[in-house]
Parts: structure tokens; C-alpha cells; sequence
């Protein structure tokens, strides 16, 4: 890995023929992470569910330097995530930089959380990520790669009524250090991003209710919720040379949130 007083600035945010593989990409903040990488000159899949709506993230990158193209798969199934590894490998001739993004939020309580709530949860927030890392290690493993595990600031601050989220992304943050620590010294570096409130359908249902978006305004010391451009910038940070001394840590982008 070179250090960064051997890179140029252009060099440290170079995104030019990597291969990435972001989950979660056919909306919200993996849409805008993977078309922000594929305007940068990557190349890469977009992984999720709704062929559809994957197709729509595809079509957008035409006109970039880069390209998208679509992975169909549930992230619930470890087949499922297995053979979607397998694909984007195979499609993208190897993988630089892994992009978990992928995520559920169940909204309930703990006294109210059933256990097939709690399973669904984990299985999307939590055993993907593992999935994903333990699948796509040998590729990322083969000449120095980037994770990037979106976790949340409910990773590192609990919220009332988001009993199993909240424990998911705690958990994700913990995944990361100890996943950094394994591939220290092998020229991998794992990191987490940690949004704050960002307007996407996980939030539709809150941001509806004025009550609850000027709430969630007054709660962000910049006065707004982000919009997912906001967090394209760390993202490719985090998925650059730029942040090539940084493993194990959290990136928290939230307006200042957890600063209070
Ligand atoms: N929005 C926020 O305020 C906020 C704040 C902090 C952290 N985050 C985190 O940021 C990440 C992205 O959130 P978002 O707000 O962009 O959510 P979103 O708009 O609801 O998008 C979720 C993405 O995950 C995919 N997905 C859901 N279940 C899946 C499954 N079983 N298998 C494969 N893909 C699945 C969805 O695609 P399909 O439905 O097509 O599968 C979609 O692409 C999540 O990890 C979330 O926890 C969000």
C-alpha cells in the first residue's frame, strides 16, 4: 500500500477502473454511493432485490465514465448472497472495494420485538455483512481492498422504538473493528459509515408526519435532515486512498446528532 506522500490530491480520490460492489444500491444512499463511484470512472454492482428498480441505478450511470450493472439477490439468503458474490466477481473480473449498505429498520420496541422481527433484522444488518465479508475476501484480499460498512448513528447512540436496528448497527460497528484487525496487515482497511437521519424511504414514514420531521430537524444541530448526496463524499473517502491509515473506525456524518 503506498503512503499518502507518495500519492497526488487527484491520486487520492482516484476511483479509475476500480471494481466495487455496493448492496442496497437500487435506492436511497447505495443508489447515490454506487453512481457517485461509477461518475468517478468505477465500475460496478449493484446488488438488491427489485430488478427493476436495479435496472433504474444502471440506467442512470449510461452517460458516466464508469459503469453499473445489476445483481439480483435477497441478502436475507446466504445462498442468495453467495451465488450475487459469485456474479459480481465473475462480471467485474475481481473486487477492490465492498460497499455493505443493505439494511432494514423495524421500528418496535423491545418489550414489543417478536423474534422473527429480531431474526429479520439481524439476518439483512448483521449476518450479510459477515456473508458478504467472508465471501468477497478472497477477491479483496488479492492486491489491497476497501469495506465500507454503512452502519448508522444508532450504531454508536440508541434511539427509543428501534430496539433491534439499534442493536444491529451497534453490532455492525463492532464486526468492522474486529474484521480491520484480521486485515491490518494484509492491505485491506474496514471501515464504518455511520449516517445520521437522511431522506429515504426507510424515513418516508417519519419525514410524512410533521411532528416527527421537526423533530428530527430540531434534533440535528445543522437544522436538517441530509439528503443521500450527503453522504456520497465519505463514502468515497472511505473507498479511496485517501483514507488508507484509517482502519477499524467509524465515520459518523450526521449533521452533529451524536456531537449533543
Ligand atoms: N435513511 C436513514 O436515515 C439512515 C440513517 C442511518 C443509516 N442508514 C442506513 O443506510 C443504509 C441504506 O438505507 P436507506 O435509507 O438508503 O434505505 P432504503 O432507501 O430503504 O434502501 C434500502 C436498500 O436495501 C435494499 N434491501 C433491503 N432489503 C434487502 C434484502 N433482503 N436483500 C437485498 N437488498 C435489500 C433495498 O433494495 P430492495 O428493496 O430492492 O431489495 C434498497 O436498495 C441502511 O443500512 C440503513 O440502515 C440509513
Amino acid at each position: 500500500m503506498p503512503t499518502n506522500a507518495e500519492s497526488s490530491a487527484a491520486d487520492l480520490f482516484d476511483m479509475a477502473g476500480k471494481r466495487a460492489l455496493v448492496t442496497g444500491a437500487s435506492r436511497g444512499i447505495g443508489r447515490a454511493i454506487a453512481l457517485e463511484f461509477a461518475a468517478r470512472g468505477a465500475v460496478v454492482s449493484a446488488m438488491a432485490r427489485t430488478n427493476s428498480d436495479l435496472v433504474e441505478t444502471c440506467t442512470r450511470a449510461s452517460e458516466m465514465p464508469g459503469s453499473i450493472s445489476p445483481v439480483v439477490a435477497d441478502l436475507g439468503n446466504p445462498d442468495a448472497i453467495r451465488d450475487g458474490v459469485s456474479q459480481a466477481t465473475a462480471e467485474l473480473g475481481g473486487l477492490d472495494i465492498l460497499v455493505n449498505n443493505a439494511g432494514y429498520d423495524n421500528e418496535q420496541t423491545v418489550q414489543r420485538t417478536t423474534l422473527d422481527e429480531w431474526q429479520r433484522v439481524m439476518d439483512l444488518n448483521l449476518r450479510a455483512v459477515l456473508l458478504l465479508c467472508q465471501e468477497a475476501g478472497p477477491q479483496l484480499l488479492d492486491g489491497g481492498g476497501k469495506v465500507v460498512n454503512v452502519a448508522s448513528m444508532f450504531g454508536l447512540v440508541a434511539v427509543r422504538g428501534e430496539a433491534a436496528y439499534t442493536a444491529s448497527k451497534h453490532a455492525v460497528i463492532g464486526l468492522t473493528k474486529a474484521l480491520a484487525l484480521e486485515w491490518a496487515r494484509k492491505g485491506v482497511q474496514v471501515n464504518a459509515l455511520c449516517p445520521g437521519f437522511v431522506e429515504t424511504d426507510m424515513l418516508a414514514s417519519a419525514t410524512a408526519v410533521e411532528e416527527a420531521a421537526a423533530y428530527m430537524r430540531k434534533a440535528t444541530p445543522v437544522g436538517r435532515w441530509a439528503q443521500v448526496e450527503d453522504m456520497t463524499g465519505p463514502a468515497v473517502f472511505l473507498a479511496t486512498a485517501a483514507s488508507n491509515f484509517m482502519t477499524g473506525q467509524t465515520l459518523v456524518v450526521d449533521g452533529g446528532y451524536t456531537a449533543q
